[in-house]
């Protein structure tokens, strides 16, 4: 599923890749693209986004930049957790044409007559959907694939002769949900995609990867396949299953949301849904969050952020990015693993210069944000970046588990273990201790909103910030955008989308 908006513009920050020199991992920073300065084009309805066709389309989220064939082509690709496969936009789609000033493929399309090294190996056999409709279709082929000095020779990869999207993207997820998978409706026909074929050639020993987006402001983050960075999160990491889609087919990465909580200076509340334990997806591929309505009316409540049917999604006053308050995701039951979300890692700026107003109501006046966690009247529950960013995720599609604890925002330190062997379980990792409980239904309460106030009263500020969980946070240090190792390419952008956790295979 995936947003659309018309005449946005944006700039998106590149980076390049720093190979770690450690054995048995590769690591590639990602950058994260600025938001759309258009939000009123999104339209929600029901589950679906309404349809603006435009070339301007391009969801928020993470890149890479990659070289693709022989000689290499650099193309920037958007990484993704809810997804299996690799795509490029061909070169001579007609979505990479350029009218004037827009359209055109900014972040890399790639020309197969150029490669040297280019096959393909499934003619018309290509074929991904979204929810919303878009799509891209072509040919799968192989070619060498080279991204933070590790090279695959043969790489497997889609090619989108036919599509909507303007770049590519490089999907992590598990190999039985690759679209060959979906279309051929045979899992044999799974080929080994990214980090299995790292674990093939020898670059990495298990099929894991650990992501550390960070910081909201910071705009940069990494993956690391085959191994965790022990020095980008706080506390100790927590195991937890995932849930597999029907009996041992493990698809997306899903887990149990098991409670949350409200907690500002003014006080704590437990919050509270029918829908618990909640079965969310982990997905780097989606900008905002998604939860059921009953808990995100609560949440919303809670943090001063009211649903507006104008805009068709939940907004709030910028200003409330100095709010004191923060949440508390609970996963896997009791003594679980708990991420803390602060306020300004859910206040999103739709705007680079100054944006739409509250034109009524007690926010009158005020710039108007969009709020980082929306909802959704049905499953998939999504925890997109907004939630992700908070939390240093470890994904570990051997074991079937995710490893999850507090991310330690601007990090520049680092300290890499890799996973010792294939199937090795992820290192320095706990295992949450009452998972076997998470089918308990928690009592389904009314909150006090005795945090409310602390959320909302902005005066506060200060005094109360000593007791917040982001003081605890890495000392503010320059960003690595600051190295000059990186490019600024001009792209048109989207606001919100839905991602590819719900990246669909047509059947
Ligand atoms: C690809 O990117 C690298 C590093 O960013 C750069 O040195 C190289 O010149 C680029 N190649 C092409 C063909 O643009
Ligand atoms: C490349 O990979 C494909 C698909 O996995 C496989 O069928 C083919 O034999 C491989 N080619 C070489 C030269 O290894
Ligand atoms: C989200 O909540 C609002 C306010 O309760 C409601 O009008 C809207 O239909 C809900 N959206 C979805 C997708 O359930
Ligand atoms: C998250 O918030 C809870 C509740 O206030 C607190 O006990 C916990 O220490 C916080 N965690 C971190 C990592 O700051
Ligand atoms: C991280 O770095 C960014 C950019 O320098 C800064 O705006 C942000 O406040 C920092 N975050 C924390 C938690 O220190």
């Amino acid at each position: 599923m995936k947003g659309h908006s018309a005449a946005a513009l944006g700039a998106l920050l590149v980076g390049v890749v720093h190979p770690v020199a450690a054995n048995g991992v590769v690591q590639w920073d990602i950058r994260r693209s600025q938001r759309s300065q258009e939000f009123t084009k999104l339209r929600r309805r029901g589950s679906t986004f309404n349809e603006v066709i435009s070339n301007d389309e391009a969801r928020g989220g993470y890149f890479a930049t990659c070289q693709i064939g022989t000689p290499g082509q650099n193309l920037t690709l958007q990484l993704d957790t809810g997804s299996s496969d690799i795509w490029v936009p061909d070169s001579k789609a007609s979505v990479c044409r350029k009218f004037g000033n827009s359209g055109g493929c900014n972040l890399g399309a790639f020309d197969s007559a150029q490669s040297s090294s280019f096959e393909v190996v499934g003619k018309g056999e290509f074929d991904i959907s979204y929810v919303d409709g878009s799509s891209s279709k072509g040919d799968y082929f192989t070619d060498v694939f080279s991204i933070g000095g590790a090279t695959l020779q043969n790489m497997t990869m889609g090619l989108g002769l036919e599509t909507d999207i303007s770049y590519g993207l490089v999907g992590v997820g598990y190999a039985v949900n690759e679209a060959i998978v979906g279309s051929s409706q045979s899992v044999s026909s799974a080929y080994p995609n990214l980090p299995v074929n790292m674990v093939n050639e020898g670059l990495i020993n298990t099929v894991a990867y650990s992501l550390w987006l960070n910081d909201l402001d910071a705009s940069s983050g990494s993956i690391l396949f085959g191994g965790i960075d022990t020095k980008k999160y706080k506390g100790d990491l927590t195991r937890i299953q995932i849930y597999p889609a029907t009996q041992d087919i493990f698809t997306s990465f899903k887990v149990a949301l098991t409670s949350l909580e409200a907690i500002s200076p003014s006080g704590q509340d437990t919050l509270t849904s029918t829908a618990f334990p909640i079965a969310v997806v982990l997905d780097s591929g989606t900008t905002l969050s998604y939860l059921p309505t009953d808990l995100a009316m609560q949440i919303w409540k809670e943090a001063g952020a009211e649903y507006s049917a104008h805009y068709g999604t939940a907004i709030i006053p910028c200003s409330m990015q100095n709010s004191q308050g923060y949440f508390s995701f609970g996963f896997a039951g009791p003594g679980g693993p708990r991420i803390n979300v602060t306020m300004d890692e859910l206040v999103l700026d739709v705007s680079t210069d100054g944006g739409p107003q509250f034109t009524s109501g007690q926010y009158k006046g005020e710039t108007i944000c969009e709020f980082g966690i929306q909802n959704i009247s049905s499953s998939p529950y999504l925890l997109g970046d907004t939630f992700l960013r908070s939390a240093y995720v470890v994904y570990d599609l051997v074991n079937n588990e995710v490893g999850i604890a507090q991310t330690d925002f601007n990090s520049t330190e680092s300290n890499v273990v890799a996973f010792a062997s294939m199937s090795a379980t992820i290192p320095s990792a706990t295992v949450a201790p009452s998972q076997a409980e998470v089918t308990n239904r928690p009592t389904v309460t009314v909150p006090a909103y005795a945090a409310s106030k602390g959320f909302t009263d902005l005066s506060a500020s200060g005094t109360a910030a000593s007791t917040s969980a982001e003081q605890n946070a890495a000392t503010p240090t320059p960003s690595r955008a600051s190295t000059g190792q990186m490019l600024v390419v001009s792209l048109t952008m989207l606001l919100t989308a839905v991602g590819s956790g719900l990246f669909v295979a047509i059947l």
